[in-house]
């Protein structure tokens, strides 16, 4: 058995936590900056940045006391590198390398996607390899067949906006509270998600890409018109997203035989897309697995779990190892035809 100490910076969120290797979370810890970006209605990369240094060493003090343990009894500091804003990466990595090198432990510098892309692993001991991935969170949108640990095949992607940021968008535009996932949410509960008529983009194209630039036009559209309420507006955005994600998927597991499909990364915190997400894999006769919501917004438990998957298969990383604003799962994968140039 191993305890991995993880840290996390790559957005607006600042995250320390101790996982051990059989699984149990001994603590863990996320600060949110949403106040300070509420008044600019998105992440402001400086303001995150200086944020994180202020808040980090006290999170890392903080889940060491919780845990009554101290840097001497960790076997290794998990560090997410990348991808993400490259001054708030800088952070949580200079953090793990410092302490790496003070106490002579090693690094592992984690990629955040992966952090995501095993999460369901650290509460569900029985899912296996290979399981196709549905990745959804502020800045990706992606279906990967994860095959093992640092092994990925890109299926599919976003030709233009991610998920959680067409969710961030669409929130604006209605004038809910930053994040805007969980206001969405909040608000589409109490409206009828059949009163405004809003497209599906890419819903029955040949590829399973993704597309929600032109959804998020509609919804402008639709609320400029003043014919709809609100929640009628929310729910109705949230059940597009939903129908789009659905589709996409159904195509992209007739492209991967794995015997799982799996849902991560912030967006999978939301109720209607885990439950249409289910029922998809019942009818296709594949088990399903999402982590609990706390595991799906972006944490550090995610972290340290992938550095103990990376150090049990004995991954260890320099302390040169670089912060990287941009790295894909899948490094061999093209771009799309009309993909932006999103990290
Ligand atoms: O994974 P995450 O915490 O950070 C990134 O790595 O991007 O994802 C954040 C995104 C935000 O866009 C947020 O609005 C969205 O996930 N999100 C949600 C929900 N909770 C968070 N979207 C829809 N419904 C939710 N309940
Ligand atoms: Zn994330």
């Amino acid at each position: 058995m191993t305890l991995i100490l993880g840290l996390e910076s790559s957005c607006d969120d600042s995250a320390a936590a101790l996982v051990t290797s059989d699984r149990q979370v001994l603590a863990h810890i996320v600060v949110g900056q949403n106040d300070a970006h509420r008044p600019y209605g998105g992440v402001v990369p400086e303001i995150a940045a200086r944020a994180h240094v202020e808040i980090l060493p006290g999170l890392i003090r903080t889940v060491l006391d919780d845990a009554g343990m101290t840097i001497a009894d960790i076997d290794a500091v998990a560090a997410t590198a990348g991808p993400g804003l490259i001054g708030g990466v800088m952070v949580a990595l200079l953090a793990g390398k410092g302490i790496a090198l003070a106490a002579g432990k090693p690094l592992l510098a984690i990629n955040h996607l992966e952090g995501h892309a095993l999460s369901p692993r650290l509460v569900d001991p029985a899912l296996g390899f290979p399981y196709l991935l549905l990745l959804v969170s502020g800045g990706h949108c992606q279906l990967l067949e994860v095959r093992g640990i640092g092994d990925y095949r890109r299926i599919a992607t976003t030709i233009d906006d991610a998920v959680g940021e067409a969710f961030d968008k669409a929130a604006k535009i209605l004038g809910l509270d930053y994040p805007g996932g969980p206001a969405i949410e909040r608000l589409a509960a109490t409206g009828d998600p059949g009163a405004v008529p809003l497209p599906r983009p890419l819903v029955g194209s040949g590829e399973p890409h993704f597309s929600f630039a032109g959804l998020k036009s509609a919804v402008q559209r639709a609320a400029a018109s003043d014919k709809y309420r609100p929640q009628d507006i929310a729910a109705s955005f949230q059940q597009a997203v939903v129908d789009c994600l659905v589709d996409r998927t159904r195509l992209a597991l007739g492209q991967c035989a794995a015997p799982a499909l799996v849902v991560a990364g912030g967006v999978a915190a939301n109720l209607a897309v885990r439950a249409a997400l289910a029922d998809l894999a019942k009818s296709e006769g594949r088990a399903f697995a999402v982590p609990p919501g706390w595991l799906c917004t972006d944490n550090a438990a995610m972290i340290a779990w992938a550095g103990a998957e990376r150090l049990g298969a004995g991954l260890v990383d320099q302390l040169d190892a670089p912060a990287r604003a941009r790295w894909p799962l899948d490094g061999e994968a093209g771009k799309v035809r009309g993909a932006g140039v999103k990290a």
